[in-house]
C-alpha cells in the first residue's frame, strides 16, 4: 500500500437565529445582546453594511438608523463607510456582479479577516452578498438581517449562498454558515402582496413533509395569513425557521454532500419554472406550483390520498398562492413538455440518479428515485391555470 497521510478534522458550527422588533431604532436590544455575547477577535469589530435597494426604498430611514446605532455602540462596532446600497431581487443574482462589488468595496474600506459584513435584504440579496462575503479573504463573517417572509423563515436561516449563471439557478455558490441571523417581522409590513405570500409557500413545503400539526395550522390560518396579520405571520415564520434549522442540524448532511434533498420538495419544477418564466415568477410562487404538482403526483401513485392532496391545494389557494401556470403546458422543440427538462437537470445536478422527496403520508416524507413521466405528463396537461 502506498504511503499516505490522513488529514481528518471537523469544524463545529453554531449560530443563533434571533427575533427582534425595530432592531435598528435603539428601542430593541437584540442586536446589542448578540454582539455583547459573541466572542470576536476585534472589539470594536469592523463592519461594512450592505442594504437591498428595494428594502431601503421602503424603509428610507433605516440607513441613518444603522449609522446612529453603530455610533451609539462604538465600543462594539466600528462602521466602515456609509451603508452601501445594491440592487435586490432576482436580478442581483444574475452573474457574479454583486459578489464582486461586495469584495471590491470591502477591500476599499480595508476589511480584514476578523471583520464582518452585515447584509440586510431579501433572499436573493442575502444569497448574492453572502457569496461575496464567503469569497472575500477566503471568507469573512456574515451577519444576515432578512427582510422578506421567505428569507426570514427559509433562505436567510440556512447555510447556502449563491448566484445564477447562464440562466441556471444557484450555479455558482458556496455553503457558508452565517455568524448569526436577526429577523424583524415588522420589516415585512412593506412587502408587496406577492412577496408577502412567498414565505408561506416554503412553510407549506416543510409542513407537508415534516409536520402535520403545522400543516393543519397553516390551513386554518390561511385567511389571516393572506390578510397580512403580522402576529399570525410571525408565528408561521418562527415555526418554519425552526423546522429548517432542525433539518440542517439533525439531517446529517448540512452541506449536501449526499444526494437526498428533503427541503427541495417541490423544487425540481420550481427552479425550472422560474427560469422558464425568465424570473417573472417569484421563487415562492414557483415553489407553490411545484408543491401542487408533486402533491398530485404523490396522490396518483398512492403515497397520499386524493383528499389529502385536495386539502393542501385548497389551503395553498386560500392563502392566495398559485397552484398552476400556463407554462406547465409549454412544449419544447421536440414536442415534449418543457417543464420535464427540470427533472433531467435535477438528475444531472445530483450526479445521475434522482433523489426526490414526496409526502407519504401527509406530514412525513419518503425519498423516491424516479417519477413516472407519463403520470407527470397527464398531471401537467390536466392542470388548468
Ligand atoms: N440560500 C437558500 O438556502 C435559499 C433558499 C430558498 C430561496 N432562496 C433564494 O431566495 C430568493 C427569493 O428571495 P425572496 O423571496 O426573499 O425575494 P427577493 O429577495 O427577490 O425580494 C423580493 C423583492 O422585495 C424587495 N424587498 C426586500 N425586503 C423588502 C421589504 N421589507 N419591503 C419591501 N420590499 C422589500 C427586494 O428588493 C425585491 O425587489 C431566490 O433567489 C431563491 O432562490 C435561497
Ligand atoms: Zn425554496
Amino acid at each position: 500500500m502506498s504511503e499516505q497521510i490522513v488529514n481528518h478534522f471537523a469544524i463545529p458550527y453554531q449560530y443563533p437565529v434571533c427575533w427582534g422588533k425595530q432592531i435598528f431604532t435603539g428601542a430593541d436590544s437584540t442586536l446589542e445582546a448578540f454582539l455583547r455575547e459573541s466572542c470576536f477577535a476585534l472589539r470594536p469589530v469592523p463592519v461594512l453594511v450592505f442594504l437591498d435597494e428595494g428594502f431601503a426604498a421602503a424603509w428610507p430611514e433605516v440607513a441613518s438608523d444603522i449609522v446612529r446605532w453603530c455610533h451609539a455602540h462604538a465600543d462594539l462596532v466600528s462602521l466602515r463607510g456609509e451603508p452601501q446600497l445594491l440592487p435586490g431581487g432576482e436580478i442581483c443574482k444574475r452573474g457574479l456582479g454583486v459578489p464582486q462589488k461586495v469584495m471590491v468595496t470591502a477591500q476599499k474600506v480595508h476589511l480584514c479577516r476578523q471583520s464582518q459584513i452585515w447584509a440586510i435584504g431579501g433572499g436573493a440579496f442575502l444569497d448574492a452578498v453572502g457569496l461575496g462575503a464567503a469569497l472575500f479573504h477566503r471568507g469573512i463573517a456574515l451577519l444576515r438581517f432578512p427582510t422578506t417572509s421567505l428569507a426570514q423563515c427559509d433562505s436567510g436561516v440556512g447555510v447556502k449562498n449563491g448566484c445564477n449563471l447562464g440562466g441556471v439557478k444557484n450555479l455558482a455558490g458556496v455553503f457558508a454558515p452565517p455568524l448569526g441571523v436577526i429577523n424583524d417581522p415588522v420589516f415585512l409590513t412593506t412587502l408587496s402582496q406577492r412577496d408577502w405570500l412567498c414565505g408561506i409557500a416554503e412553510a407549506f413545503k416543510v409542513a407537508i413533509i415534516e409536520d402535520l400539526p403545522f400543516l393543519h395550522w397553516l390551513a386554518k390560518h390561511a385567511r389571516p395569513l393572506q390578510g397580512r396579520h403580522l402576529s399570525v405571520m410571525a408565528y408561521m415564520l418562527k415555526r418554519c425557521a425552526a423546522l429548517h434549522v432542525q433539518h440542517i442540524q439533525n439531517g446529517g448532511d448540512p452541506f449536501e454532500f449526499g444526494s437526498a434533498r428533503p427541503l427541495d420538495f417541490g423544487h425540481w419544477s420550481a427552479h425550472k419554472l422560474e427560469s422558464m418564466s425568465r424570473f417573472a415568477l417569484k421563487h415562492g410562487e414557483a415553489v407553490s406550483i411545484g408543491i401542487a404538482i408533486d402533491l398530485k403526483y404523490a396522490a396518483a401513485v398512492g403515497l397520499i390520498s386524493n383528499a389529502d392532496a385536495e386539502f393542501c391545494l385548497h389551503a395553498l389557494q386560500n392563502c392566495g398562492l398559485p397552484t398552476a401556470d400556463p407554462l406547465l403546458q409549454k412544449k419544447n422543440r421536440q414536442g415534449r413538455l418543457k417543464l420535464l427538462e427540470g427533472l433531467d437537470e435535477f438528475r444531472e445536478h445530483l450526479g445521475g440518479t434522482l433523489h426526490l422527496t414526496l409526502p407519504a403520508p401527509l406530514g412525513k416524507k419518503i425519498e423516491v428515485s424516479e417519477m413516472k413521466v407519463e403520470i407527470l405528463e397527464h398531471i401537467l396537461s390536466c392542470t388548468s391555470s
